[in-house]
């Protein structure tokens, strides 16, 4: 019998609700964005995050049960987002599910963010062969994840310092390109020379983890001493740097681990260059690569619903005092 079940994320600043069955097939999956909202102050300002959040979760909810034609008791899980992310904005999306689940009678399931970021490309490529390996590169984490099987991860490495969104978003900041980073560098550097500057690969050759906190400061620091660069030509040379040690790394992850492919997840991955990188450098080493869409890169609740029938089936349900985790870690086993 199939399994129908809304997803719900509210752990950063995207209101987003969907309805997935078996894991599968998405019925509707709705994304309201505040990004215009946080815009004018150069980054998400928790606070407002919660309160668009409050003002939100409600009507995007009914939207995505109406484009799936169905009715709130109609589902089988009630699947949210609590953890990791702001406190205040994970507490909207778990409290609005816990009052859902108990109105509805439907069963409740708490569902880890980064854990949903790779069921992301399950969505769209649902034969994906493992072990794979996975890039998971977002605004708040950068980790490179070997999957052997379902729900079955090994984290390998991931950033000492900044996330790679992170660098893209305090690049631009600093720069006065406006907020969020990444897709504006990504447009501009579309323009400019990626080997105008050589910008440093931290750890490019040791370990499997990361910092970007280093070519962030050099590309500060560039501007200062060369304020007639391009800016065309800043943001694909740093593009580059971070896609080259991005690239590299999960390769040589790939090749030790004897990986079929590697995967992109998590907003950066929407980023043009970081795609075309690890899709040549796939090509090149016999892997199989998979991108999924960018709009199943950044966060939405599709992937929320699709982790969650796996997550389901696996442990059950979730109990109705379950709580909200900033800091909730990938699962490793
Ligand atoms: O996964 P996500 O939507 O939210 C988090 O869970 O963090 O990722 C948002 C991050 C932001 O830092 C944003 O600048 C970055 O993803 N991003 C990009 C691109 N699109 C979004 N970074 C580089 N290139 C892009 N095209
Ligand atoms: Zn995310």
């Amino acid at each position: 019998m199939s399994r129908r079940i809304l997803g719900i994320e509210t752990s950063c600043d995207e209101t987003a609700a969907a309805v997935v069955e078996d894991g599968q097939k998405v019925l509707s999956s709705v994304v309201s964005s505040q990004v215009e909202i946080h815009g004018r102050f150069g980054g998400v300002v928790p606070e407002v995050a919660s309160r668009a959040h409050v003002e939100a979760v409600l009507p995007v909810v009914g939207e995505a049960l109406a484009v799936a034609e169905m009715e709130g008791p109609d589902l089988d899980a009630i699947a949210v987002t609590h953890g990791p992310g702001l406190i205040g904005a994970l507490l909207v999306g778990v409290s609005a599910a816990k009052a859902l689940s108990l109105a509805w009678d439907v069963p409740l399931l708490g569902v880890n963010h980064l854990e949903a970021h790779l069921y992301a490309a399950f969505l769209e490529e649902p034969d994906l062969e493992m072990p794979l390996v996975v890039l998971l590169v977002s605004g708040g984490h950068t980790m490179l994840i070997v999957m052997d099987g379902h729900l079955q991860y090994r984290v390998l490495g991931s950033t000492l310092d900044d996330a790679a969104g992170e660098a893209f978003d305090k690049v631009a900041r600093h720069v006065g390109l406006g907020y969020p980073g990444g897709p504006i560098i990504d447009r501009l550097a579309a323009q400019g020379n990626r080997d105008a500057i050589r910008f440093p690969r931290a750890m490019m050759a040791d370990g499997w983890d990361f910092s970007f906190s280093g070519v962030k400061t050099s590309v500060v620091n560039h501007m200062r001493h060369h304020p007639d660069t391009p800016v065309e030509d800043l943001a694909a040379s740093f593009q580059e740097a971070v896609a080259d040690v991005l690239v590299t790394k999960a390769r040589r992850a790939a090749a030790e681990v004897g990986a079929r492919g590697i995967c992109l997840a998590g907003g950066v991955a929407a980023n043009s260059r970081l795609r075309e990188r690890l899709r040549e450098g796939c090509a090149a080493d016999g892997l199989r690569s998979f991108l999924p869409s960018r709009e199943m890169c950044t966060d939405n609740a599709a992937m929320v619903a699709a982790v969650a029938w796996h997550r389901l089936a696996a442990d059950g349900p979730s109990r109705l005092d379950l709580g909200a985790f900033p800091s909730l870690p990938m699962p490793d086993e």
